[in-house]
């Protein structure tokens, strides 16, 4: 599995977009696909929890649906749910968002990509901080634009941090967007809030859009909420947030998410979504409304659960010699290295051929994380302790 395209691929595409005959491949996707077909693969290589939606939510969608809405919907989602949102903004973040700047999306990738396309043209340039999830790279891509990325900088017993100096100085008059996702996925680590102030401080006085993957916002361990550039922005900042239900509310399956734009973003966001899928599906909302009504137990539930586990996990990983590992703060992922080992696909595809056990390889998300492992702990502790063990057998204990 190589980064660079097959040819065989290049001529498959060649009656396509050109665009489309190098666009990058992604190394996590093919390794899932690849442990897919195995037997007895027990996949901790893909980012979601092991629980299903809770029924309240299921219950809400069925009313909705055997109450007939199963008809088109507005384009930037049902009102009901955009004043859901801006409710939940008021009483999670303390934050005034009038629910004319929430747009409803068909996942938290769509917001993503409504995002990126509103603002990015052929040959603009995107700042972003990674390791980042490779996806979002990917609708950089598609967009046309160039990515140029800032690397977390990683130390022994310090964890990750971001050197905003070094962000700051990698914007160029080309650059039209500065890409940050905290809590980020995959390493767990969390932009402070004088962080976010100093960044959007910077592309204020720049025009330089900033898009806030903010999908993780509730998972960070021992607080209700990590900070969002929301709470630093001003109604008119040139500030786009994506955001799901498909994390905090295990929703992966139903591809629910939104978008927050400026005050002067409705009517542009209105016509682009109108043009690309004519919005969300209908039925779906109502589960996400009563998600943000009543979902606040079933967050807690799961970050315990998920907190349990990191424990459990670290412990037994950190006691491992071999493995280099910081306890995350945030998201139900732990991103490791294996010593002596730097071909991460190599050592992923050992994993599902040697072990049984299918994690992502650390180059799905972006050149500097070559050699990293990332591992999905939202699961259940039979199957984690199975995990672990079966790691163990493969690189020894
Ligand atoms: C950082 C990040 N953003 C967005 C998404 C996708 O969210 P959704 O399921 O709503 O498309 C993921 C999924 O893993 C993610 O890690």
């Amino acid at each position: 599995m190589q980064d660079q395209r097959s040819d065989n691929y290049k001529k498959q595409a060649e009656k396509f977009r050109p665009l489309l005959q190098n666009l990058t491949k992604n190394p996590g996707a093919e390794m899932l696909r690849y442990g897919w077909r195995m037997q007895d693969v027990i996949s901790l290589g893909q980012g979601e929890g092991c629980a299903p939606t809770p029924d309240f939510i299921n219950e809400a969608t069925y009313t909705a649906l055997k109450n007939g809405k199963t008809h088109y919907g507005p384009v930037l989602g049902q009102p009901a749910l955009r004043d859901e949102i801006s409710t939940y903004y008021k009483n999670i973040f303390n934050l005034n968002i009038p629910s004319n700047r929430v747009f409803i999306t068909g996942s938290g990738t769509t917001a993503m990509h409504l995002a990126l396309t509103s603002i990015l043209d052929v040959g603009d340039e995107v700042v972003a901080v990674t390791p980042i999830w490779k996806n979002l790279l990917g609708a950089v891509e598609i967009a046309q634009a160039k990515t140029h990325t800032v690397a977390l900088e990683f130390t022994e017993g310090a964890g990750w941090r971001l050197d905003i100096d070094k962000l700051l100085a990698a914007c160029t008059p080309l650059t039209k967007a500065v890409l940050i996702v905290s809590p980020s996925n995959p390493t767990g680590w969390v932009m402070s809030k004088a962080e976010m102030q100093r960044v959007i401080d910077f592309t204020r006085e720049r025009g330089i859009w900033i898009v806030s993957d903010e999908v993780y916002n509730r998972s960070l361990y021992g607080q209700n909420h990590a900070p969002s550039f929301l709470e630093v922005a001003n109604n008119d900042d040139l500030v786009l947030t994506v955001n799901s239900f498909s994390k905090a509310w295990a929703m992966t399956g139903w591809r629910l998410g939104w978008l927050v734009g400026p005050s002067f973003s409705e009517g542009i966001i209105r016509d682009l979504a109108l043009y690309d899928n004519m919005g969300p599906p209908t039925f779906t909302q109502f589960g996400g409304i009563e998600a943000l009504k009543n979902g606040e137990a079933f967050i807690q539930e799961q970050m315990k659960m998920w907190q349990e586990n990191l424990n459990y996990l670290y412990d037994r990983l950190s006691a491992n010699p071999k493995i280099s590992l910081e306890k995350p703060i945030s998201t139900f992922y732990a991103f490791f290295k294996v010593k002596g080992e730097d071909d991460c696909l190599d050592l992923a595809k050992r994993f599902i051929d040697e072990g049984g056990v299918s994690l992502a390889p650390g180059c799905a998300f972006g050149h500097d994380s070559k050699g990293w492992i990332r591992l999905c702990f939202a699961v259940s502790r039979t199957k984690l302790e199975k995990a672990l063990d079966r790691i163990e057998k493969v690189i020894g204990a």
